[in-house]
């Protein structure tokens, strides 16, 4: 039996929650992870404290390896020492931010393209048989949920009733002639690579689409990690800066241990190059003003924002995962954290950490 789970972004928010979650079902887990967060976002950015953390916890089921992800021949010789123990891969390393990728697009699509096709080759070389898990974004839709017929009510912005997608987006909307921003195009590049390899070497490769993927193990950023820095800034009484459409786009949230369910899932019955749009759906999801008044509530605190009247480029005004296609191949998985349970727990475990 194949025992060993691979996992890239170790030390980051979905990477440590998978390490945790495979190493509790009594996987043993080799991580990949080099803090290079702490580069794209300064000192709030930096997983450190959480790779510390893991390594306590996990003890010697974990094996952490700080190698690059645009290392190929690094990765390739740790493959190649893994060999066929390896069943799973999760690959959860990212330059994860769309604003930090204008800055420095050949280092984003390095890492983000090219580390993925440097993650595939590796697997398919030395592990071929073992699913591969790729996180991959709803920007790869690019701005195009903002042609929906949107209306507006108080507190966010919503789709009539009646709309097909009400319930969610699904995986058929288009890909093609929108503005993704250089983060979405190398996501883009990613996931249909991801895809590729599994249509064309016939791995058993899924690309998980993610809305906002959240909870306690974030490094939480301004420029990356919505509830947790939402969460953060009241804490620490910092000012929020909200960017255009007066606070009201909505964004479903899913909590990490919610996303691994979802990976196991896959894992103990893997299909060959799928895509799933994957988040919180109807069942989690909040309008900036509304994740504000909640964090307030669940601190006693007052939220500091400070409103930019100019959206983000390519930022979507609403945005909620249809996981219906998800929930129809692995019906047994449910989502069971919602945005106040995903906040109330962020403000627990940052209690002694995060203080004004
Ligand atoms: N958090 C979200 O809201 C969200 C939404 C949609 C998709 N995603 C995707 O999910 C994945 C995981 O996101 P996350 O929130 O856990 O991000 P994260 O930044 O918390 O974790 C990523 C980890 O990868 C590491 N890393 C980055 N570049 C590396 C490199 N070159 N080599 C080795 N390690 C490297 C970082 O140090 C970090 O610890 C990413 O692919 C991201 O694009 C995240």
């Amino acid at each position: 039996m194949s025992s060993v789970v691979v996992i890239t972004g170790s030390a980051g928010l979905i990477g440590s929650e998978a390490v945790r979650h495979f190493a509790a079902l009594g996987m043993d887990v080799v991580g990949v992870d080099n803090d290079m967060r702490g580069y794209f976002f300064g000192a709030d950015g930096s997983t450190q404290w959480n790779l510390q953390r893991l390594v306590k916890e996990v003890g010697d089921r974990y094996t952490h390896h700080s190698v690059d992800i645009r290392d190929r021949d690094g990765l390739d010789k740790l493959f190649a020492g893994l060999g066929s123990n390896v069943g799973l891969v999760i690959h959860a390393a990212a330059q994860p931010s769309h604003d930090w990728a204008a800055r420095e697009p050949f280092t984003d699509f390095d890492v983000n393209a090219v580390g993925t096709i440097n993650m595939l080759e590796a697997t398919r070389r030395h592990a071929i048989d073992a699913p591969f898990i790729f996180t991959s974004t709803n920007k790869v839709y690019g701005d195009t949920p903002n042609s929906l017929p949107l209306v507006e009510l108080e507190t966010r912005y919503e789709l009539p009733e009646d709309h097909r997608w009400y319930g969610g987006i699904d995986e058929t909307m288009t890909i093609d002639n929108s503005m993704h921003s250089v983060f979405g195009a190398s996501k883009v590049a990613a996931d249909i690579m991801v895809q590729e390899y599994g249509r064309y070497f016939d791995m058993p490769t899924a690309v998980f689409r993610g809305g906002t993927l959240t909870g306690p193990g974030h490094s939480a950023a301004e420029l990356h990690g919505f509830l947790a820095y939402v969460m953060r800034c009241v804490m620490e009484q910092r000012t929020y800066k909200i960017f255009g459409y007066k606070g009201k786009m909505v964004r479903d949230a899913i909590h990490s241990h919610d996303l691994i369910t979802a990976f196991e899932a896959f894992h103990k019955a893997p299909r060959v190059a799928e895509i799933y749009n994957m988040g919180g759906g109807r069942f989690s999801n909040c309008s900036h003003i509304e994740a504000f008044k909640i964090a307030s509530e669940i601190t006693g605190l007052e939220a500091r924002t400070e409103y930019v009247d100019q959206a983000r480029q390519g930022d979507h005004q609403w945005w909620i995962s249809g996981t219906g296609r998800f929930e129809e191949h692995y019906p047994d998985w449910k989502l069971t954290y919602d945005v106040p349970a995903i906040l109330r727990e962020i403000y627990e475990a940052n209690n002694e950490v995060w203080k004004s």
